[in-house]
């Protein structure tokens, strides 16, 4: 595996994972997730094992059979379902989803595996605060399938992107990419499982850093909050 780096992330930033906490205040983390939660396990890890300043305020699931509610609730995480089909429109759902959000004031929205898309007006509600982060070396394959269409697209390597959200699908700011080479034997699933394991990597180490340098976390609202310049 290997990283590429972006004007967020500083390359030594990487030794992070293997130093102690540092003395700043944990950052307290919202996750939303749909499904496994494979990406919130390995950050519940890397907190119980002292490698990350944060603690997860809550974890919200907008499906039922979600198995990362189980892995929160084993972790002793606190957990909130918000399903669509308990509000009579896209709105209601969201704006529940919102309020619930905001009940726990996080410093970051972690979107692990969320497969709604979220509007504009619940992005604009958490300026620069939600991260994604995205199976592919975006700004390639947004969207969904993203490691057939890589194998398909006869792509050398493929990977994974921690994003900033914005309202375009997967197009927010880049603060880091894991990258890893796709073989001739790969499939879509061996490459997702290779690049799955980068995942569990790279956002941690994201979250650390923003923990550890408040200027980050700060520069992320000039990076991600520039709406569309009008033309005239
Ligand atoms: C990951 O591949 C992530 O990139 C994408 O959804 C998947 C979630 O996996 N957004 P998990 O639920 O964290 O196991």
């Amino acid at each position: 595996m290997s990283h590429r780096k972006y004007s967020l992330f500083d390359t030594k930033r990487h030794e992070a994972m293997t130093s102690n906490l540092t003395p700043n205040r944990p950052l307290k983390l919202v996750f939303l997730i749909s499904g496994n939660g494979s990406n919130l396990q390995a950050i519940i890890d890397n907190i119980n094992q002292g490698k990350l300043n944060a603690i997860i305020s809550t974890v919200i699931s907008d499906k039922e059979d979600s198995y990362g509610l189980t892995r929160a609730t084993k972790a002793s995480i606190p957990t909130e379902l918000c399903l669509r089909q308990h509000f009579p429109s896209k709105q209601e759902h969201e704006q529940a989803l919102a309020t619930l959000v905001s009940k726990y004031q996080p410093d970051l929205v972690v979107l692990a595996g969320f497969m709604k898309k979220l509007s504009a007006e619940f992005i604009y509600r958490f300026p620069s605060k939600i991260l994604n982060i995205h199976p592919s070396l975006l700004p390639k394959f947004k969207g969904l399938n993203t490691h057939q269409r890589a194998i398909d697209a006869k792509e050398s390597e493929h990977g994974a992107t921690v994003h900033v959200v914005t309202p375009d699908l997967d197009s927010g700011p880049i603060i880091i990419q894991s990258a890893v080479s796709i073989t001739a034997e790969d499939t879509a699933e061996t490459l997702g499982n290779k690049v799955l394991e980068t995942e569990h990597i790279i956002y941690s180490q994201v979250i650390q850093y923003l923990a550890e340098t408040p200027q980050a976390l700060k520069s992320l609202a000039t990076l991600s909050m520039q709406k569309p310049k009008r033309s005239k």
